[in-house]
C-alpha cells in the first residue's frame, strides 16, 4: 500500500512526464522538417511490437548480436570481480543480458534502465525468477538524463551493457555526449560493452526496416497511436504510411510517417498542417564501420579494447575501457 505522499509523488511524476511528452511533440512538429523523438515509440504496445521486430526474418541485428554474445559471453565477462555491477542502458526485454548474467559471479548486481514501464517490469520479474540470488535494481527513466547509480554501488566495479545498436538511434554528436556521460556514470575504471550495427549493402539494410509482414510499419505508426492515447486523440492513422530508406550520405536508415493527404490537426492548442506527401521524421538508425565507431569512442573519453563480430560482418560488439 502506498502512503499519501508516495501517491502524490507518483501523480506528479506522471504529470511531469506527460507535460514533457506534449512539449517534445509540439516542438518536433513545429520544425520545417517535422520530427518526433524515437524514445516515444516505447509504450507497452511499442515495446511489444519491437519484440516482434526482433523475431522477423529481415531484421538481422538481434539474432546476429545474440549469436556473438552466445559465442563470446565467457570471454567478455572473464576477469570480472565477484561483486561487479552490470548496468544496462535501454534494457527492453533483457533477453541478451541473460547470456552475460550466466557468466557473472554470485554477488553481482544488475541495474536495468529503460523508459518503458511495462518492458522493465516484465523483464525484471523474469530475470528475478531465473537468477534468484541476483541483486536487481531497475531504474525507470531516460538513460541520457541519468546522473548517478544507487549509492551503495559506488565502490564496486561497473560494467555497462548497451546492446542492440540503440546508440545508432542518436546522431553522432549526441551519441558522443551520451558515451561521455556513461564514462562518468560507470567511473574511470568502468568498462562498456556496446552493440553496433555495421555498414552493409543498401538492400539488406532497407529490407530490415521494410519487413514483409508490416510489423515495422505498425511500430512506426504506433508513435501516433501513443500520442492519441497519452495526450489526446489527434491522428487518423489511416492518413499516414510508413517509409524507411537508407541515406548513404549520412550513413543512416531514416524512418518517416508520410501524410497520405492534406490535413490539419491541433495538439494542446497548437495548430499544424501537413501537405500530401509531407513526412514526419521519426527515427534515425546510424550504421558504422568498426573504425568509425572506434574513432567516435576515442573522441568520447573511451579506449577501444576488443571487438567481436559475426562471420558475415553484419554486427559488432565493442569493449571500451
Ligand atoms: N536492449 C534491447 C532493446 C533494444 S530496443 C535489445 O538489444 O534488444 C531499445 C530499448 O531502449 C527499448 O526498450 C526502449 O524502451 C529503450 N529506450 C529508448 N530510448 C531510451 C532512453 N532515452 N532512455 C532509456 N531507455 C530508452
Ligand atoms: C532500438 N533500435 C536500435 C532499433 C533500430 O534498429 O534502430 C529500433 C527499430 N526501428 C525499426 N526497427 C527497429
Amino acid at each position: 500500500m502506498l502512503s499519501n505522499s508516495q501517491t502524490k509523488r507518483l501523480r506528479a511524476d506522471a504529470t511531469g512526464q506527460r507535460d514533457a511528452f506534449v512539449r517534445a511533440v509540439v516542438d518536433g512538429l513545429s520544425r520545417p522538417q517535422k520530427s518526433l523523438p524515437c524514445r516515444y515509440f516505447y509504450d507497452a504496445r511499442g515495446s511489444a511490437l519491437f519484440e516482434k521486430i526482433t523475431e522477423l526474418a529481415e531484421y538481422y541485428p538481434t539474432r546476429t548480436e545474440t549469436g556473438i554474445l552466445t559465442t563470446y559471453a565467457r570471454e567478455m565477462m572473464d576477469g570480472t570481480s565477484s561483486d561487479s555491477v552490470l548496468v544496462e542502458f535501454g534494457s527492453g526485454s533483457s533477453r541478451k543480458t541473460e547470456l552475460l548474467l550466466r557468466e557473472l559471479p554470485d554477488h553481482a548486481a544488475y541495474v536495468p534502465i529503460d523508459v518503458s514501464t511495462d518492458a522493465l517490469a516484465a523483464a525484471t520479474a523474469r530475470i528475478a525468477r531465473r537468477f534468484p540470488r541476483l541483486d536487481i535494481r531497475p531504474m525507470l527513466g531516460d538513460f541520457s538524463e541519468l546522473s548517478r547509480l544507487p549509492n551503495d554501488f559506488k565502490t564496486r566495479q561497473k560494467i555497462g551493457f548497451f546492446p542492440g545498436s540503440t546508440i545508432g538511434n542518436l546522431a553522432p554528436a549526441e551519441a558522443s555526449r551520451l558515451l561521455l556521460r556513461f564514462k562518468s556514470l560507470l567511473s574511470a575504471e568502468g568498462r562498456l560493452l556496446i552493440g553496433i550495427d555495421l555498414k552493409k549493402d543498401k538492400a539488406t539494410l532497407e529490407s530490415a526496416y521494410n519487413d514483409s509482414l508490416g510489423v515495422t510499419a505498425d511500430f512506426n505508426l504506433n508513435l501516433l497511436a501513443h500520442i492519441n492515447r497519452e495526450i489526446e486523440p489527434v491522428f487518423d492513422l489511416e492518413s499516414f504510411r510508413h517509409a524507411a530508406h537508407y541515406n548513404a550520405r549520412e550513413g543512416r536508415i531514416e524512418m518517416h510517417l508520410v501524410s497520405r493527404r492534406d490535413q490539419r490537426f491541433e495538439i494542446s492548442g497548437h495548430r499544424f498542417t501537413m501537405r500530401a506527401g509531407e513526412s514526419i521524421h521519426t527515427e534515425n538508425s546510424y550504421k558504422y564501420s568498426v573504425e568509425q565507431f572506434q574513432t567516435l569512442a576515442r573522441c568520447s573519453g573511451w579506449t577501444p579494447v576488443r571487438v567481436w563480430e559475426d562471420s558475415e560482418a553484419l554486427f559488432s560488439v565493442h569493449e571500451l575501457a
